[in-house]
């Protein structure tokens, strides 16, 4: 019912050569995966380049937009220039954007509303901080930053859209969450969108990111509600990066 989506999230790493031979290995390795789908965020920079390159079955996904669409918005980038260059993903609340550029919910709300409106699919981070998970608050954390987008836009912004858990402690820390710890969490947040709309809850892609790797992939994604991963370092390692996608390529449903 619910497609398997992997992302790699490749943040801002990379130069030329780095993306071209990625490019190349993901061409070659992944031309056959069919059922899985596969979807790349690269730096804003090689976005065009990549799009002209890359195979037809792997989509491309952009790391953020503006809230604006045009306009004296220096070193932003709008959702009509990201959909003209052939992007169908766009990665909305990152904690990385959370931390570091002072992103509220209703802002990220905002551009949330803003990538539905293009007919694009927005891919919304949420995760509670370690003290947050400490204080037993993963639940309510995951839940309010939900909340701001159906308060604002109703359920109905959750048709056709994914949802990304990524505990802000375990991105790049190694310290992965276990599978069960997300399963329980996944489930929560589907329960918390169906006490709105059951059909539309079934239907919510829900990843999961934060320290994924080839070893922990399998047993990641053979959780029922686990939809995904959406992947930071191991997706920079086309080799590993493969493994992964041919993991959820095989997921039990
Ligand atoms: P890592 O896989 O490097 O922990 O990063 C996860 C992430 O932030 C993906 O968006």
């Amino acid at each position: 019912m619910r497609n398997t989506l992997i992302i790699g999230n490749w943040k801002l790493y990379g130069n030329d050569l780095i993306i071209q031979n990625l490019i190349n290995e993901l061409n070659k390795t992944l031309a056959e995966i069919s059922k899985c789908l596969v979807a790349i965020a690269p730096p804003l920079l090689f976005i065009d380049r990549i799009k002209k390159n890359i195979a037809n079955n792997i989509k491309i996904c952009a790391q953020n937009v503006d809230i604006h669409i045009s306009g004296a918005f220096t070193g932003d980038i709008s959702i009509k220039m990201l959909k003209q260059i052939g992007v169908q993903y766009v990665i909305i609340g990152h904690s990385e954007r959370r931390i570091y550029h002072k992103e509220n919910n209703d802002y990220i709300s905002k551009k949330y509303a803003l990538v539905k409106s293009f007919n694009l699919i927005p891919v919304l981070c949420i995760g509670e901080t370690e003290l947050e998970n400490a204080q037993g608050k993963t639940r309510e954390v995951c839940e309010s930053q939900i909340k701001c987008i159906l308060d604002n836009q109703g359920i109905e912004a959750f048709k056709n859209s994914v949802i990304a858990y990524e505990p802000v402690w375990a991105i790049g820390t190694g310290r992965s969450a276990t599978p069960l710890q997300v399963q329980h969490i996944h489930k929560c947040i589907r329960n918390y969108l169906a006490e709105q709309d059951e059909t539309i809850a079934k239907t919510v892609t829900i990843q999961y990111g934060g320290s994924v790797n080839e070893k922990n992939a399998f047993e990641m994604i053979n959780q029922p509600d686990i939809d995904g991963l959406l992947i930071g370092k191991s997706s920079l390692n086309a080799t590993i990066f493969t493994k992964i996608v041919r993991i959820a390529e095989m997921k039990r449903t």
